[in-house]
């Protein structure tokens, strides 16, 4: 099988070392690819635009195309490689806007009956500045409507916050046209659990759950990153809350996704809130987590081209995916300043092998690899327990190093 990946972060080189053992595998592209991706793939020579991707696939007789970021399939790469017949791993533009717009995603939950918080939706900003101040109850959730890069949801604490939070978005278009419609949203309180389900669009095969950390500093202290590290399987989800989710939160979605003829091929990502009045949906993405993956995939015992093939082809054959009886763990290494302005450019020592790494942002320059990104690598080991995981993962956590690197110190906790 001939095969291109789209895209270039540390989830993808995840997927990459999954679809490289693969035994059908007999040519492999990625766009834009990183140096690790490289490694393992050869760098398509196409523009960055779907219709360019789609074009350079048919060309090259590509017979699958995976996508790991969500623009690409939010823009509509599925539908544009449909028409050449090359299958897709991840959802046609219909599908993506469970992710692409916070108001189709809340309305296709309200429909079918899924727990989610309650809402109201604006496009005009006078409405919504009248509906902040007849608020009595905080905090409050503001959400842009379109694609933000994890920077279009707000807790306001109070009405001072929220009102700013409409200028912002609504007037001074700080995200773009992406604020010009917004979510306004209950708070909910709880755990919070991403659990991912392959799909072809009938069937839904639930896969183990990663513990995402999110914030940048030890104890969950600092910013919202994009996840500064995790570790898999995650002890929350145990087999009662398995059942709860199958059936409280499931069967509405999966109703949902006949009923709107989603044609949903590639991967649902659930973001749950574990509330007292039980789990509840914050969000739907249509593509994997990161860095949920960089914990998942080492821990796959499948063939992952065939599973991704038979998604892509809306004929899953398996129930479930088998797992090896590991604990994965990952560990990010960051910029300094990251999640907010970090520079570019820095050298890396690796004291071992830049193989030994997951590569998220990272470049070749003059014939060394500088940082590219906030986050730049992924420590990754896997054992047979967790203890011993993370004991692996962070001895290569501390065998590299680029000025002003920094990781948690606290995965596993
Ligand atoms: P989202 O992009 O919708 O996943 O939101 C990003 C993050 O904001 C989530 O992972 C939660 O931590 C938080 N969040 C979003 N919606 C809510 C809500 N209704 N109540 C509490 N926290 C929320
Ligand atoms: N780690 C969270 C996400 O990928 O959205």
């Amino acid at each position: 099988m001939r095969v291109l990946l789209i895209g270039s972060g540390g989830r993808e080189h995840a997927i990459a070392q999954k679809i490289a053992e693969s035994q059908k595998l007999t040519k492999f592209f990625c766009f834009p690819g990183n140096p690790g991706i490289e490694s393992l793939a050869e760098k398509a020579q196409c523009d960055d635009s779907i219709d360019s991707i789609a074009l350079w696939a048919k060309e090259n007789a590509i017979d699958l195309i995976v996508s790991g970021p969500e623009t690409y399939l939010v823009a509509g790469l599925a539908d544009e490689a449909a028409k050449f017949g090359i299958p897709v791993f991840g959802p046609t533009k219909k599908g993506a806007m469970l992710e692409g717009s916070k108001d189709f995603s809340k309305q296709f939950m309200k429909k079918y009956n899924v727990p989610t918080a309650g809402f109201n939706v604006f496009t005009d900003y006078d409405d919504a500045v009248t509906f902040i101040k007849s608020l009595k109850k905080y905090p409050t959730v503001i959400k842009a409507d379109g694609l933000a890069a994890g920077k279009g949801v707000k807790i306001a604490l109070n009405e001072k916050e929220a009102l700013h939070t409409l200028q912002d978005y609504m007037i001074d278009n700080t995200l773009g046209k992406s604020g010009n419609k917004i979510v306004i949203e209950e708070f909910m309180t709880g755990e919070e659990m991403s659990v991912f389900y392959l799909t072809d669009g009938k069937k839904f095969v639930q896969l183990i759950a990663a513990k995402d950390y999110k914030r940048a500093y030890d104890n969950d202290q600092g910013d919202n990153t994009g996840g500064m590290g995790c570790y898999a399987p995650h002890n929350s989800l145990t087999q009662k809350l398995k059942e709860k989710i199958e059936s409280d939160v499931m069967p509405g979605i999966i109703k949902g996704f006949q009923n709107e003829n989603f044609d949903y091929r590639g991967v649902l990502y659930v973001g749950l809130m574990l509330t007292n009045e039980g789990p509840k949906v914050v969000e739907f993405n249509c593509r994997f987590g990161d860095p949920e993956t960089q914990g998942i995939m080492p821990l796959i015992d499948n063939d992952l081209l065939e599973i991704f093939y038979q998604s892509a082809t809306g004929n899953l054959q398996f129930n479930e995916v088998q797992w090896k009886n590991e604990y994965a763990v990952s560990v990010v290494i960051a910029s300094a300043g990251y999640p907010a302005q970090y520079e570019k450019g820095k050298k890396i020592s690796f004291q071992t092998s830049m193989k030994d790494y997951i590569h998220a942002g990272t470049a070749f320059m003059h014939g060394e690899i500088v940082t590219n990104g906030g986050r730049v690598l992924n420590a990754v080991a896997t054992a047979k327990t967790k203890e011993e995981a993370l004991q692996k993962a962070y001895k290569l956590a501390t065998q590299v190093s680029f000025e002003g690197s920094f990781y948690r110190k606290d995965i596993g906790s």
